[in-house]
């Protein structure tokens, strides 16, 4: 048996899917199947090609249907603008395809109904793509409520907080197309609200104090393709923003209550979740910024020491453990990714690429020795009551 895979949308999230396929593998042991790395599709040929050759799937299309077509893929991921999901993952559902859809499902509750009940009467998985539960710190914030550490939840408060959107010179695209509440709401409170409710452990009964507002209302027609949050050139011609560029909102799940705020405005705020709990024995926060920590309080050490203390994650928290080539306790989350920069250097070098066109070289031999010639010269200095030693 092996899975052929293919990607539909090659923009800023498609390339993440396709990378992670590739990833996949060579996390955890190896209990998969054979993967096969077979298209990659947008209407943008160029970007297709390139994204296709990038990540090594064998081709790439154009139209979607020529994925839903071919046999030899099982596997797809839809990661194209909201207001095309249903069409495609109806397609790919008749033809068999099990489907990873990015959030949110669809860019009308009527929409994501319907997918849910194609969902339902096919024989394939159908799964969305709410990523965020998987960070290993939001799920150790979540098992430390679940197995008591935290107690029970007294309240909750998050935010997601992006500034994708902040320069009024970025150019229109779908993002901004819909209406109120397909905006920030729908591209990160979807994020946000999934989140709070696996965190909390209760869903979500009555929401008040909704607010929206667009603090851009319009913005510059592009002249070439926008690829995810990016910049292209511009005309003179603006169109209306329609959604929103903030939204507010509260939430009651069963006693508890929390506060949600979500922006893509938010200067100097790329990519700025954060959600923090508080719960009868202490608190937990966790900020996208800093992925590989989590923050926890608890009460009853003594309040003049006592404070919030810094975990780092790693191979003792969820999601995580087990899957990371360097699987040590302690040895944080995002350690593994320096190896591979360090790989694709060493690569580029073997390949014969120049330094001026290839990421910064490896250290060399020589620095090396220089490095140890350091550490003797402490062990000498060490052996003399610390004497100065000169290199
Ligand atoms: N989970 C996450 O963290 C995350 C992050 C970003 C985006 N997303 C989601 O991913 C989806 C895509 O977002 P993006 O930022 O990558 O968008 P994007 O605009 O960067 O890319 C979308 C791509 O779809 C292509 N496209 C348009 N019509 C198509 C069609 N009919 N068939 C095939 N391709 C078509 C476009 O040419 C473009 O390259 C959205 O649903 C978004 O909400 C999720």
């Amino acid at each position: 048996m092996s899975i052929g895979i293919a990607v539909i949308g090659a923009g800023m999230a498609g390339k993440a899917h396709a990378a992670a396929y590739r990833v996949a593998p060579t996390l955890y042991q190896p209990t998969l199947p054979e993967l096969r790395f077979v298209s990659v599709g947008d209407v943008n040929a160029p970007l297709a090609e390139a994204t296709a050759n990038r990540y090594g799937f064998d081709r790439h299309d154009t139209d979607w249907r020529a994925i839903a077509e071919d046999p030899d893929i099982h596997v797809v991921s839809v990661v194209i603008a909201n207001s095309l999901h249903l069409e495609v993952v109806k397609g790919l559902l008749d033809a068999g395809k099990h489907v990873l859809c990015e959030k949110p499902l669809a860019d009308t509750l009527e929409s994501a109904r319907e997918m849910a009940r194609l969902a339902r009467e096919a024989s394939s998985i159908t799964r969305v793509g709410l990523t965020y539960r998987r960070q290993p710190g939001i799920a150790a914030i979540k098992n430390w409520i679940d197995d008591g550490t935290l107690g029970r939840v007294l309240h909750y408060s998050g935010r997601y907080w992006c500034d994708y959107g902040c320069n009024p010179n970025g150019p229109i695209s779908w993002r901004y197309k819909g209406p109120m509440g397909s905006g920030a709401l729908a591209d990160v409170g979807s994020h946000l609200t999934y989140l709070s409710e696996f965190v909390v452990g209760q869903n979500i009964q009555t929401v008040s104090g909704g607010a929206f507002m667009t603090a851009i209302t319009e913005r510059p027609v592009p002249l070439g393709a926008v690829v995810g949050h990016g910049m292209t050139e511009i005309s003179d011609e603006r169109e209306p923003v329609e959604n929103d560029d903030y939204a507010t909102y509260t939430a009651l799940f069963g006693d508890v209550r929390g506060s949600f705020e979500v922006s893509r405005v938010a200067a100097g705020y790329p990519n700025g979740l954060n959600i923090e709990v508080f719960c009868e024995n202490g608190a937990a926060s966790f900020h996208q910024d800093t992925p590989s920590q989590v923050r926890l309080y608890l009460h009853g050490d003594d309040p003049g020491t006592n404070g919030y203390r810094t975990v780092n994650l790693g191979s003792d928290h969820p999601y995580v453990a087990g899957g990371m080539a360097m699987d040590v306790s302690g040895v944080g989350f995002g350690q593994n990714e320096g190896f591979a920069y360090q790989a694709r250097a060493f690569l580029e070098e073997v390949a014969g690429i120049p330094e001026a066109e290839s990421l910064p070289r490896n250290a060399s031999f020589d620095d090396g020795v220089h490095n140890m010639e350091i550490l003797a010269a402490v062990a000498e200095s060490a052996a003399n009551n610390g004497k100065t030693v000169h290199l």
